[in-house]
């Protein structure tokens, strides 16, 4: 075996997990490689998730605006039209200018990169086959596993990637659906659902449970169906999906109640299969290690990210926590260090959740339902954003800011706000967790005026019964 076959670490998976843990690995001076199949970088979320979906967001937004929105503003417009294709390629170049920029910043820190499949011989020996054809074998003293998740898929729903899709398909639709079957009302099914809206698909979520966004704060996931239900989705909650014909021209979807009782069918020109996403492992050869998976193929690893075969760890999608790409990334960058021989931690409790519809949806820590099923008592304050200087002047009211502060010590245990930009107003409270921060030292912080984020600051007075502006 040559000399520049053999490295420090390998990573299989060049996702955000895995190009961030390789980047910060080659940081640290270890020889690292990384294998990726795809024949791009970057992984689901800046080739089929993140990017892609919050580039047709901007989009999509931009053109229901134009269409619908300005009148009000005193700008009146005619013949406003869609070119689709246009904005499909848009979205092309978004992903390809990123997914290039990673091959280049893997250059800038000699980051060596396998196009091909990875698959382990024995712990420290990975082949891949090569997506140009061949195969090379290579040599690790650590490997990391960040091969990311699938989504999962629906009995008697097959999906083909043209009528009946996963998200990866329904970011390639060449013309709108006319009538749009999500399954899931979660977050891809909510942001997906809300772009062939805009674009003028009727869409109706189809949902298992009793409502949408089950994990999330219950008075944010009321308050978000009742926003998206005025802009036209339909729901069908408490309700579950058993089958699909595809032989005539429109899909035939079989619905039942979540609990049992008469089946009744439902048309649709599409459908979106949402319903959540796995760990993806396949073709690995796990079995050729001996690393065991657990629940849903996950791979269990320890607080080092070890796997049960020690120089073999794992990170992102592939083990426990939110299947986020900025969670991969904080812990790519936990263990590169930790191989490095430093120490890391992350909270999982301070990983942000955003949804990216209109108004955005995001938030951090604990939920009212968390902390009442765990008997914590706490003090909440909510402040709307109808009675936020700001959200007037650029007509976007809707939605509040929800602090929960321990009722003893005034800690923030959680923050969750719907309304616009959201996804950006919870990097303050974010941050403020991490500091360990009281709901006090937000409310005495200046906050500029006239900001979206003097919502954030009434919430936090609101806590101790106080908002000046309500
Ligand atoms: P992945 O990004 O899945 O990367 C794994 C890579 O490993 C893949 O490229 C795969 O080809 C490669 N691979 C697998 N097996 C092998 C092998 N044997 N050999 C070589 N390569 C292999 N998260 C957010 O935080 N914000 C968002 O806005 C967001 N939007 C999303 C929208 C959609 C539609 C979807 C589907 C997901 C979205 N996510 C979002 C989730 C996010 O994409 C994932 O959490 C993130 O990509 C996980 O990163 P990862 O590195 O663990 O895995
Ligand atoms: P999800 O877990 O967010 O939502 C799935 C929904 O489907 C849930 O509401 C669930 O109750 C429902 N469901 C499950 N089985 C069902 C059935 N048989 N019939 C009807 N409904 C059913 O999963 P989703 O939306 O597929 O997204 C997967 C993951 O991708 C997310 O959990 C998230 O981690 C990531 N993602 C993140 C984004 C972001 O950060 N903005 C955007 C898109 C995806």
């Amino acid at each position: 075996m040559s000399d520049t076959q053999s490295f420090d670490v390998v990573i299989i998976g060049g996702g955000p997990g895995g190009y961030i843990a390789a980047i910060r690995a080659a940081q640290l001076g270890l020889k690292t490689a990384c294998v990726e199949k795809r024949g791009a970088l970057g992984g689901t979320c800046l080739n089929v998730g993140c990017i892609p979906s919050k580039a047709l967001l901007q989009s999509s937004e931009l053109y229901a605006e134009t269409k619908h929105g300005l009148e009000e503003h005193g700008v009146k417009l005619s013949g406003v039209e869609l070119d689709l294709a246009a904005m499909m390629t848009r979205k092309g170049k978004v992903v390809s200018q990123l997914t290039g920029g990673i091959e280049g910043l893997f250059k800038k820190n000699k980051v060596t990169y396998f196009k091909g499949a990875g698959r382990f011989v024995d712990a420290t020996t990975i082949e891949v086959a090569l997506n140009d054809g061949g195969t090379e074998t290579i040599k690790a003293r650590e490997t990391i596993i960040a091969t990311g998740s699938t989504h999962v898929d629906l009995p008697g729903v097959e999906i083909d990637e043209k009528r009946i899709v996963s998200s990866t398909g329904a970011l390639e639709f060449e013309k709108v659906p006319g009538r749009l079957v999500v399954i899931g009302g979660g977050v891809i099914g909510l942001e997906l659902g809300s772009v062939w809206s805009r674009l003028g698909s009727a869409v109706t979520v189809v949902e298992f449970m009793d409502r949408i966004t089950p994990e999330m704060d219950g008075e944010v996931s009321k308050q978000f169906q009742r926003i998206l239900g005025r802009q036209g989705l339909k729901f069908r909650l408490s309700t579950k999906v058993t089958g699909a014909d595809t032989s005539g021209e429109a899909i035939r979807l079989t619905v039942e109640p979540a609990k049992g009782g008469d089946a009744e069918t439902i048309e649709a020109d599409a459908v979106l299969v949402a319903i959540g996403r796995k760990p993806y492992t396949e073709g690995l050869g796990l079995e050729a290690v001996g690393i065991e998976t657990g629940p849903r193929g996950r791979i269990e690893v320890d607080d080092h990210f070890r796997t049960n075969v020690p120089n073999i760890r794992a990170i992102g999608d592939v083990i426990k926590g939110p299947m986020l790409a900025h969670k991969a990334e904080e812990e790519g960058v936990i263990v590169a260090e930790m191989i490095a021989g430093q120490s890391g931690h992350i909270d999982y409790n301070l990983i942000p959740g955003v949804i990216y519809t209109w108004p955005e949806v995001a938030s951090v820590g604990r939920t009212e339902e968390q902390l009442k099923a765990d008997g914590i008592a706490y003090k909440p304050g909510k402040f709307p954003f109808s009675a936020n200087s700001r959200a007037r002047a650029v007509g976007e009211t809707d939605g509040f800011v929800k602090i929960l502060a321990d009722a003893e010590t005034d800690r923030i245990l959680g923050a969750h706000i719907i309304g616009p930009d959201a996804g950006t107003l919870i990097s303050e409270l974010v941050l403020a967790m991490e500091f360990k921060a009281s709901a006090e030292d937000i409310a005495r912080t200046s906050h500029a005026h006239p900001t979206l984020e003097e919502a954030v600051k009434e919430a936090a007075l609101a806590v101790d019964g106080r908002t000046l502006n309500m």
